[in-house]
């Protein structure tokens, strides 16, 4: 007799699903074109997807204030049964007064995709409240310093109201660049491990090309899953696909990178499922780790990597982190709402001269170190330099320096 494995349950018990049966699509396309319009910006468009597959469980639409305002001062929702669950970004739509006039007192809204061709999906029994932009700034990422990315690209001009209420997403959302594939929504990849038989699963969440000290992070972890007894631990390899800012290195080039990565054998093919997280990038630190955290639960993961400064930048205007590195990790060892996922804080890695290679950095022998930050990546492979032996496999290095290319040739 064999035993089924069971993953994590969804957030609230439920993996909500937002996207229309298909027999009531063309019934409520119909509808949606006699509805007042809202046009999606391209990153409310990726909310409404990350909406509409339920990596937000149980949250059933955009926001409405007593779920915004719970956001913000306690970064978790409470359900009906008086439980909790964590919920640590707001997820809003914004819109302006033109836009708040046309509605009315209509109680439903139809939301139009960023070209404003397509209807998109329809919001119903709709709540419109005041947008304060500074308190919301100020609460998520704990300062209104000018240049915080998502706020400029999103936030900054955005309209001075909020509309929230539960959504019907028509049809399933796609990019069509060639990447589509990859976008296992969490209904998806939970059948994925399902079907691999996995008996743990675990996340990690990244926004950058994999270098040897993060794939040192999810062996790692592997081997700590075999110790504690597991059969048969499947990684989530699930990089961030929504916005990033400018400096990040772009999705399909990480996904190359990604690629190369598993060829050259850094990642083991056979027990990593490589899935794009379509969420947008706030750099929010140890409020947004929260929600990296609680969507994976939604997608089944039980084990969560976290290591240095997750979801950090450097301050938009000080010579500084934004965030204290450690905190990030600290803060999800502690989140309300995250009780029931495993983390699995790491040490910085960094590279290890007498060793050659990436390892746990000790601070018994500091000198031993380098440290190889992002921008310094990015300056050896604009300049076409190589970094260290062993900080990357040569098959994802040589990706990034075609990056790099590109950009110069164009
Ligand atoms: S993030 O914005 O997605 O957190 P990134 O892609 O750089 O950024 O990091 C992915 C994960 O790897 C995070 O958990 C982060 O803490 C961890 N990490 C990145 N670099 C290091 C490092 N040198 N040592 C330890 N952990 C790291």
């Amino acid at each position: 007799l064999q035993v089924k494995s069971e993953l994590i349950s969804p957030d609230g018990g439920k993996l909500v699903q937002l996207v229309v049966e298909e027999d009531l699509r063309r019934e409520k396309k119909r509808e949606s074109f006699e509805l007042p319009r809202i046009k999606l910006s391209t990153i409310d468009l990726q909310w409404v997807h990350i909406l509409s597959e339920g990596w937000a469980s149980p949250l059933s639409g955009f926001m409405r204030e007593n779920e915004f305002l719970q956001t913000l001062h306690f970064n978790s929702l409470r359900l009906h049964d008086g439980s909790f669950v964590n919920m640590s970004v707001p997820i809003v739509l914004a819109i302006d007064d033109v836009a708040r006039n046309r509605i009315g007192d209509s109680n439903r809204v139809a939301l139009f995709d960023p070209n404003g061709v397509e209807p998109v999906a329809i919001i119903n029994d709709i709540q419109v409240y005041r947008h304060n932009k500074e308190e919301r700034v100020a609460r998520t990422w704990g300062t209104t310093a000018p240049g915080l990315p998502y706020v400029e690209e999103t936030i900054a001009n955005a309209g001075d109201w909020l509309i929230g209420g539960d959504l019907e997403v028509l049809e399933p959302i796609k990019y069509n660049d060639g990447l589509d594939r990859f976008r296992l929504s969490p209904a998806k990849l939970r059948e994925e491990f399902l079907k691999r038989d996995a008996d743990a699963v675990f996340a990690f969440q990244l926004r950058n090309p994999v270098h040897n000290g993060h794939a040192l992070l999810m062996t790692d972890t592997r081997r700590r899953l075999l110790d504690m007894g597991y059969k048969n631990p499947i990684l989530l390899l699930n990089p961030l696909g929504g916005f990033t800012k400018a400096d990040d290195v772009p999705l399909h080039w990480r996904m190359k990178q990604h690629e190369k990565v598993l060829e050259d054998g850094v990642l083991d093919p056979e027990t990593t499922v490589v899935s794009i997280f379509p969420s947008p990038m706030h750099y929010a630190g140890p409020t947004e780790v929260q929600w990296h955290a609680k969507a994976r639960i939604n997608a089944g993961a039980n084990f969560y990597i976290v290591g240095r400064d997750p979801a950090g930048m450097g301050h938009p205007v000080e010579k500084r982190d934004l965030y204290d590195a450690d905190h990030g990790k600290r803060v999800l060892g502690m989140a309300p709402g995250l009780e029931r996922l495993n983390i699995l804080p790491f040490k910085v890695a960094a590279y290890d001269t007498t060793q050659g290679k990436m390892a746990f950095f000790d601070p018994s022998r500091p000198q031993d170190f380098v440290f190889i930050s992002g921008t310094k990546m990015r300056t050896l492979a604009k300049n076409k330099e190589n970094p260290p032996d062993g900080f990357m496999c040569p098959g994802g290095w040589k990706v990034l320096v075609d990056y790099y290319d590109s950009l110069v040739s164009s």
